[in-house]
């Protein structure tokens, strides 16, 4: 395994007496409980009905594609090798775990900057743009604006757009009014019955559903699959993340490996030299006995926010069930010591602050310059010659240092460098820890009955 991703925390000192090893054995039969669930899915046998629903498919999911299952990843790579050099803005449309993953990986992986530099400075990938995602006028009507006023010479690589439309339901009114409307854009501009107007569109659903039959009527020639048994906040490492990674030029392999390299070690390695344990321990003990019931996803750089919104999503869907589960909470710092550090470190005693650092940065580290004595106002020159990063660890130490000082407990989650192995680490190791906890507090982490309300409701007053 390249570098493991690190995990440590001061909770220890916050819990009574050595709770620690008294949940050992519960840890690792919950562990062993979600790995097991795998079984029981492959299996194909009934599953029992408060199992129900079982979407323990993301688990062996890695290693099985990287295994050559299905030839997916194969397929996804020539399918998105195809589209990458066919189109220069890629328009992805999806909701909740049909968007965040890719987000998040987008947003980590690629230049902050992709969407503004040259083709060939952004690696001759198309441009992303999403959608689908909300149902927010503005934007919507400004995409398709910017679209139709900058791509107007269908027969330019430069001027040409595609889209990926991702739903495992098929049933999602947000992506369905957005694919609806895209692919009137598309049609009108590259001719309705054109080859391009269906080659250009690359649907993602599941094996059944409205998108699934959409597409068959509109005879798409590339259909991906979101498996049965993978459920929508789990997929990233399906198509549904894979698939538009890959157009990016992400390098998916290098992501499925880190996924299953943290499977292996979670599955394998007890608590104190499990990263993914150690995290569930820390913040379910603070939870369970000192009321820390908020979750705070403390992630120290811009690119980690959308992995941040994306866990937010996980944690809540997952476990926030039976008026039971932590509430989650993401903060880029140190942006947001300027605007949350306040509560942080004096407000209530009902949170843990759970630090998510990278080690080493994807680009050179920048240095303060030295200026002269008579310009020195701003007092810079005592820390002349320091780097970003160094200035950085003095915040998270600091920032740590002060919380430990008012008896406020932090853990430190450390990810030794921001690329495809340790994004597909990190992915898994959250998606491994909120099964594994839904399992040790008795609360099924799959399934999200409770969205279902706001969706019925929208659809009597749309449909009646
Ligand atoms: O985690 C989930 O299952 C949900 O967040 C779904 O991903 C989201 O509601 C979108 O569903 P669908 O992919 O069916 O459009």
């Amino acid at each position: 395994m390249t570098t493991p991703i690190k995990f440590c925390s001061n909770a220890s000192q916050f819990l009574i007496g050595d709770q620690l090893s008294e949940i050992t054995d519960q840890l690792h039969a919950a562990r062993d409980e979600t790995f097991a669930d795998v079984d029981l899915l492959r299996s194909g046998g009934e599953i029992p009905a408060e199992k129900q629903p079982l979407d323990s498919g993301f688990i062996d999911l890695p290693q099985r594609l990287l295994g050559g299952e299905d030839h997916l990843v194969d397929k996804i790579l020539s399918s998105a090798a195809s589209l990458r050099t066919r189109i220069d803005r890629l328009v992805v449309l999806g909701i909740g775990g049909s968007y965040m993953g890719l987000r998040a990986l987008f947003e980590a992986l690629c230049d902050p900057y992709h969407n503004e530099l040259s083709r060939s400075e952004r690696g001759d990938v198309p441009r992303l743009y999403f959608e689908g995602n909300n149902l927010d006028n503005d934007t919507m009507s400004s995409l398709l604006k910017m679209l139709k006023t900058q791509c107007v010479r269908p027969q330019e690589l430069a001027e040409r757009w595609g889209i990926v439309v991702i739903s495992k339901s098929g049933g999602t009114l947000e992506t369905a009014a957005a694919f609806r409307m895209f692919r009137d854009a598309l049609g009108e501009y590259y001719g309705h019955q054109s080859h391009l107007a269906q080659e250009l569109v690359i649907p993602v659903t599941g094996e059944t559903g409205k998108l699934r039959d959409l597409s068959n009527a509109l005879g798409y020639e590339h259909v991906f699959p979101i498996p049965d048994g993978v459920g929508g906040r789990f997929s990233v490492f399906t198509a549904v993340g894979l698939l538009p990674a890959a157009v990016l030029g992400m390098d998916i392999r290098a992501i499925l490996r880190g996924a299953a390299d943290i499977t292996e070690l979670c599955r394998t390695k007890p608590l104190g030299e499990n990263p993914v344990l150690d995290y569930v321990a820390a913040c379910h003990l603070l939870e369970r006995d000192h009321g820390m019931d908020m979750r705070v996803l403390s992630t120290w750089g811009n690119r980690l926010e959308a992995t941040g919104f994306w866990y937010d999503q996980l944690l809540a869907e997952s476990l926030g069930k039976h008026e039971r589960g932590a509430t989650p909470l993401t903060v880029v710092n140190t942006r947001d010591l300027h605007s949350r550090g306040q509560q942080h470190q004096e407000g209530k005693r009902d949170r843990v602050i759970n630090n998510l650092t990278i080690s080493e940065f994807a680009s050179e580290p920048i240095s303060i310059p030295k200026v002269a004595e008579d310009l020195d106002q701003d007092q810079l020159n005592r820390i002349a010659g320091k780097t970003i990063p160094e200035l950085l660890q003095a915040a998270i130490q600091g920032t740590n240092k002060a919380y430990a000082d008012e008896k406020r407990p932090t853990t430190d989650m450390v990810l030794p460098k921001l690329d495809a192995y340790g994004m597909g680490q990190l992915l898994q190791l959250f998606m491994l820890a909120t099964a594994i906890e839904g399992r040790l507090v008795g609360t099924n982490p799959y399934g999200q009955p409770g969205v279902e309300a706001y969706k019925n409701n929208m659809g009597e007053i749309l449909y009646k």
